[in-house]
């Protein structure tokens, strides 16, 4: 065994959350229910400046890799009547908040949001116009499936005034898309990519995956290289995710033909030095961008986040998510709506706010989590940067920090003054130097995805 060999087993062997917030999914309780997110909402300041996530958990195919929440019909009438709720729902959130809020940020994802009709996409963009009031520079991002998707669609999102799109690829290899089940050619995806162009689409995004069965790295960067000819102005290249006791789906995907912990670290390290090569900077543990695109500039400055939707800029005061299983963040803690659709619709149907569960942040999970989240996003430890926010209360955190210093025989963390950097070659165990920071991660809440 390689010595590098041995480092990704040693750190990567026991499996991870991805930190999209912290405490992660899987903490979150019934205890927290519609009566707390009101009471919630209702503290909000009166200017509050929010953010607006909005769930589509529907596609018409199922990609085996899937790990989003998503249901697949061929049918209309579901959509229709999920669309029903979704609007209600709009307008019960929106009742509980401050009318002097602003929304700054609005993202349609899924599932795939491009299935709705261009009528629904209209009459959906109007709801949300008639219930919440936008800045004037509200972005409005959406998380889109290019395969058939017409021309009417896109239209009708320039309409409604879209400015960001997030295009799904995953891998344009032929044997790699039979064995996803998601088969999907470079020039339908290079059309659609030209249409969000030409209607004026500012920033655009190409999520790409690696750690897929039958995939190499010869097969990983020629796909990378198609994706890059595309020019976008990010891309999100997420390791495979494979989840088969929560996703049952993914037992399609034949295990002796995915790429094991090594292969993995291979096959991210080869992409990173691709895109970087091609112009890229490195962003997170996942994300790339052009040198002037605002995440790039974000990440530069110190000032990048990380929420539900992975790596952002969005600085509001609180997130607000709606649809079945949409997740959102307060300055008071988490909330999470009803997963199920039929579930969700009834506690809609009958006027209530469709919360199931959540949790409310304790000191010590507003410490961690703004340690983890820094981490993540700046790959720093600073002991007086959290000393400045959190008081003595930070002190907890020092005997971590040392021993991650301590333990480590491999470089992949610098001591500074105050803490420590996580140096190139530990930016792929991120997620693992994070989880030494995580109070929770001993619990048996949750099981979680390969950390590289
Ligand atoms: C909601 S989908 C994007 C929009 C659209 N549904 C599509 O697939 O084109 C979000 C993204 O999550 C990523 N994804 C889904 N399942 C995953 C898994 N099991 N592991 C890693 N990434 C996954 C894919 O890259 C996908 O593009
Ligand atoms: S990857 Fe996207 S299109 Fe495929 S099933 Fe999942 S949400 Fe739907």
């Amino acid at each position: 065994m390689t010595p590098t060999e041995e480092l990704i087993l040693r750190y990567a062997a026991k499996p991870v959350p991805r930190y999209t917030s912290y405490p992660t999914a899987p903490h979150f309780h019934a205890g927290i229910d519609g009566a707390r997110y009101a009471d919630w909402l209702a503290a909000l300041p009166d200017q509050a400046c929010l953010s607006l996530y909005l769930h589509v958990p529907f596609c018409d195919t199922l990609c085996w890799f899937c790990g989003c929440h998503t249901k697949i019909t061929q049918q209309y009438a579901p959509i229709a009547s999920y669309l029903r709720a979704l609007t209600a729902e709009i307008a019960s959130v929106a009742a509980h908040l401050p009318a002097s809020a602003r929304v700054r940020h609005l993202h349609w994802g899924g599932g795939s949001p491009t299935i709705l009709s261009p009528a629904d996409m209209r009459a959906l963009g109007t709801a949300l116009k008639e219930c919440f009031a936008f800045a004037a520079d509200a972005e409005f991002a959406v998380e889109v499936d290019p395969r058939g998707l017409d021309d009417a669609r896109i239209a009708a999102l320039a309409e409604i005034g879209l400015s960001r799109v997030s295009i799904g690829v995953q891998d344009f290899d032929p044997g790699v898309q039979a064995l996803i089940n998601r088969r999907q050619s470079f020039e339908e995806t290079a059309r659609v990519v030209a249409a969000f162009r030409a209607i004026g689409v500012g920033s655009l995004n190409i999520d790409a995956i690696y750690g897929l069965p039958d995939q190499h790295e010869r097969q990983l960067i020629a796909t990378l290289c198609q994706v890059v000819a595309l020019d976008p102005d990010r891309v999100a290249l997420f390791g495979y995710a494979h989840v088969p006791w929560m996703k049952t789906h993914q037992r399609l995907i034949p295990e002796e033909r995915l790429p094991g912990l090594v292969e993995r670290h291979a096959q991210a390290e080869a992409a990173a030095d691709f895109l970087v090569g091609a112009g890229y900077r490195r962003i997170g543990i996942d994300h790339f961008a052009k040198a002037s695109d605002g995440l790039a500039v974000a990440a530069a400055s110190g000032r990048l986040q990380r929420n539900f939707q992975g790596y952002t800029v969005d600085p509001a005061d609180a997130l607000i998510g709606l649809g079945a299983s949409a997740i959102g963040r307060l300055a008071q803690g988490y909330v999470q709506n009803e997963t199920a659709i039929g579930q969700y619709r009834r506690r809609v149907e009958a006027g209530e706010l469709a919360t199931a569960r959540g949790i409310a942040l304790s000191a010590d999970d507003r410490l961690r989590g703004h340690a983890i989240e820094r981490l993540m996003c700046d790959l720093a430890f600073s002991e007086a940067a959290l000393r400045h926010r959190f008081g003595s209360l930070a002190e907890v955190l020092r005997a971590p920090a040392a021993a991650i210093i301590a333990e480590d025989r491999d470089g992949l963390v610098t001591p500074t003054e105050d803490g420590f950097l996580v140096s190139e070659r530990g930016r792929p165990f991120l997620r693992s130097i994070a989880a030494r920071f995580d109070a929770y991660i001993a619990a048996p809440a949750a099981r979680h995805s390969a950390a590289v």
